[in-house]
């Protein structure tokens, strides 16, 4: 098979995958969603846990409102590793999604949500725009996270900062989500999707029961 057949292959494959996806998170199948159901998607999962590489295969052309990007809005410097700005980084991205939530137009929430009060903030917003909020999410062992992280700049960007994020803040998030997760079913989420913590190519993905905490049966979605 040519290299171009194969890729369009690959791209069918792919395409088929985040439909699935979508369907299995509720999501339209179009950006547009039907008026007045939007949903707010938002991701859990500590640096390295691969939110931004789950969001680009599977839910390709959803508008995703990243931390990331909105510290790199934010900052004087322009640098998306810059800590100092956080609270307005978050404060804006909560405005923006606030205004696509009105439009009808469902979001992915790109941070971490390691901290409840985090996602306590999420779903007051999914409340108040009547979007439906649905959590996602990513947790593999600390050991990939951390393996990952070390793959980044450890230099320190204009901000002060760097990409490498230190492995002491890294292991503490991902405590924290650990200790998260039984509880996160009682939280208010409408959909709970856990992807599976040794899966890496993330076509996999567990789903737990909203009303009794409990995970459902591995679900190959
Ligand atoms: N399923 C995967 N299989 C293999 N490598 C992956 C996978 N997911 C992510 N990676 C790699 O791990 C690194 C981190 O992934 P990514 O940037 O998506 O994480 P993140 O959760 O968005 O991190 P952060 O919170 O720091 O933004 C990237 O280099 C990416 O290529
Ligand atoms: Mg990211």
């Amino acid at each position: 098979m040519s290299g171009r057949h194969l890729a369009a292959e690959q791209d069918a494959v792919l395409g088929l995958e985040s439909e699935r996806v979508r369907r299995a998170l509720g999501l339209m199948p179009s950006r547009k969603e039907l008026p007045g159901w939007p949903s707010l998607v938002t991701m859990i999962g500590c640096p390295g846990s691969g939110k931004d590489t789950w969001i680009s295969r599977y839910l390709p052309g959803m508008i995703s409102i990243s931390l990331d990007g909105l510290r790199g809005l934010c900052s004087p410097v322009g640098d998306e590793a810059d800590q100092s700005v956080t609270d307005e980084a978050v404060t804006l991205g909560l405005n923006v999604a606030r205004y696509l939530l009105e439009a009808g137009l469902s979001v992915v929430w790109n941070a971490t949500n390691a901290e409840k009060p985090h996602r306590l903030d999420l779903l007051r917003l999914a409340a108040e725009m009547r979007a439906r909020p649905v959590a996602v999410v990513l947790h593999p062992p600390l050991a990939i996270c951390l393996e990952r992280n070390s793959q980044r700049d450890p230099r320190p960007g204009l901000s002060g900062f760097a990409r490498r994020v230190p492995a002491h803040v890294i292991a503490r998030m991902h405590d924290e989500i650990g200790h998260s997760l039984g509880g996160l079913a009682g939280e208010g989420w409408h959909q709970l999707h856990f992807t599976s913590p040794r899966v890496v190519t993330g076509t996999a993905v567990d789903r737990v029961d909203a009303a009794s905490g409990k995970p459902h049966q591995f679900v190959r979605l």
